[in-house]
């Protein structure tokens, strides 16, 4: 019998805590990422979804690691990495992190009027960094200006076999949308732009492409 195909994935935001009722993140959904997921379970492939706070229920099958932190998700995509074929990091992980937390509430008046941020790591050029022959990389770009431009600079950056790119500055698309809106690049130069459509439509096409 032909060995299964072992697909990672990760969706959603990361939080970044202040104190324990404070966080830093962002507006992702989760749906493009949950959406890839069902469509690689749909395939036969072994899923593992690596899922930041979303409120999506995945389908039944998918093996799903929850995570709140940039570094908790980290732990989990390195974890898993090794033995996976497939690895598409579609998470909009937090670039920056609170450099302390509070353990305890900060009273509104004692709320500091600046916060120290330090970097997240880069989970995406870890796993660029360790990637072997046979396994396939796929990241997201989310941009709002010279989108190409810095979509082709991460695929090279990060070591990618495609990278996925969509424009956040155009409305209605993205984020917290049932639609959006996809240009694939590939490290052999391929571009290929999908039309709107529905992130389950836009799942199909792009593991389409990944897996040709
Ligand atoms: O550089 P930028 O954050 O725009 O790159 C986006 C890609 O990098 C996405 O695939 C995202 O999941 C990944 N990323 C990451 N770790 C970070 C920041 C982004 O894996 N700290």
């Amino acid at each position: 019998m032909a060995k299964k195909i072992n697909c990672l994935i990760s969706a959603g935001p990361t939080r970044e805590w202040i104190d324990p009722v404070r966080f830093i993140s962002n507006p992702s959904s989760g749906k493009m990422g949950y959406a890839l997921a069902k469509e690689a379970h749909n395939r036969g492939f072994d899923v593992n979804l690596v899922s930041g706070p979303v409120s999506i229920r995945p389908v039944d099958g998918i093996m799903v690691t929850r995570v709140e932190t940039a570094e908790e998700m980290r732990k989990a995509m390195l974890e898993k990495f090794d033995s996976s074929d497939l690895i598409l990091m579609c998470a909009a992980v937090s670039d920056h992190k609170p450099k302390f937390q509070w353990e305890q509430k900060k009273k509104k008046d004692q709320f500091p009027q600046n916060i120290e941020m330090i970097p997240n790591k880069d989970i995406l050029l870890e796993l660029g960094q360790k990637k072997k022959k046979l396994q396939t990389l796929v990241g997201f770009a989310a941009e709002t200006e010279s989108c190409e431009e810095n979509a082709k600079k991460k695929l090279n950056l990060k070591n990618l076999d495609w990278i996925a790119l969509n424009d956040v500055s155009i409305k209605d698309i993205g984020f917290e949308s049932e639609l959006n809106e996809v240009t694939l690049y590939s490290s052999s130069e391929e571009k290929v732009k999908l039309s709107i459509a529905t992130k389950e439509e836009l799942a199909e096409q792009i593991f389409d492409i990944i897996t040709k």
